[in-house]
């Protein structure tokens, strides 16, 4: 880790040289101070995803953490679950069918705006270790391709679908007489705050490329998956413990949850945010 320079009111150390970094100094149990804030924006712009250890909070301080980014999301699998609709129990068991997550993904991008951000709060690691969570940096992604890949990329409309996890993963029914939502949003974005391009496809959730034949929407998607699940240098890992928040920029990532530790147990809870706008050209 190394001891990034420029915050004064936290500490920040990254975990690789573009994604990922370790926020020391920081208590979310109480209130954050203006300073303190702008500056935990700042690092969560800069290194994607943001790692905060030993947070003693509940679930009320845990929402009111997320509230402070914007309007909190409600997971379209609620009705599945119950509970507080603004948090999502993330549990993996023995008994568990699937784990949530267990696959290259970006959060629920068949929203017509996907969550800004998502915070997992983890109250349970396995004892055997694993249960890490692999992040991956989608502006590098995008710019590792070739020009000619992302000439013929930009300008690409993609489908996202909710039944694909929900149904198809998952196997649980969408609310009677409702859909899961379905969207379309373009194959490369730009990032509402950086300005920055972004590879805006993921395994999860996206069932094709518009304008294509289905066979060249699966060879280009396959490519692409390929590209992020074979280039480590887009990633780094979160090694969780029992009260460790990870925050992560769910407009410009992908992460991957590793199901290593059956028939183990790990359990968290996630606050996710509210997207301000539709993903851009
Ligand atoms: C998810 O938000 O996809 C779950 C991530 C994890 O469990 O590490």
């Amino acid at each position: 880790m190394a001891d990034i320079e420029g915050f004064q009111t936290i500490g920040v150390d990254s975990l690789t040289p573009h994604i990922g970094a370790e926020i020391d100094g920081v208590d979310l149990s109480q209130p954050l101070s203006n300073e303190q804030f702008s500056e935990i924006y700042q690092a969560w712009l800069d290194w994607k995803v943001i790692v905060f250890r030993n947070q003693h909070i509940d679930r009320e301080q845990h929402k009111a953490f997320g509230r402070k980014f914007g309007s909190l999301h409600v997971h379209p699998m609620q009705h599945s679950y119950g509970g507080d609709p603004e948090i999502l129990t993330v549990k993996t068991t023995k008994d568990s069918a699937y784990t949530a997550g267990n696959g290259w993904h970006t959060d629920v991008t068949c929203d017509e705006i996907p969550p800004l951000g998502s915070m997992l709060y983890m109250k349970e690691t396995p004892t055997v270790g694993g249960g890490d969570t692999l992040y991956a940096d989608m502006y590098l992604a995008y710019e590792l391709l070739s020009d000619t890949m992302k000439e013929m990329l930009d300008g690409l409309v993609a489908v996202h679908d909710g039944a694909l996890p929900y149904v198809g993963g998952y196997n649980v029914a969408p609310p009677d007489g409702e859909k899961y939502p379905r969207n379309e949003h373009p194959v490369v974005t730009t990032h509402p705050e950086t300005g920055k391009k972004i590879l805006y496809v993921n395994s999860g959730f996206t069932s094709h490329i518009k304008g294509m034949h289905h066979w060249e929407s699966r060879a280009v998607l396959s490519g692409l998956y390929e590209h992020i699940a074979t280039t480590p240098r887009l990633t780094c890992r979160v090694e969780w413990q029992p009260n460790t928040l990870t925050f992560w920029d769910n407009r410009c990532t992908q992460h991957h949850a590793i199901w290593d530790y059956w028939p183990d147990t790990r359990h968290g809870e996630r606050v996710s945010i509210l997207g301000t706008e539709r993903p851009a050209v």
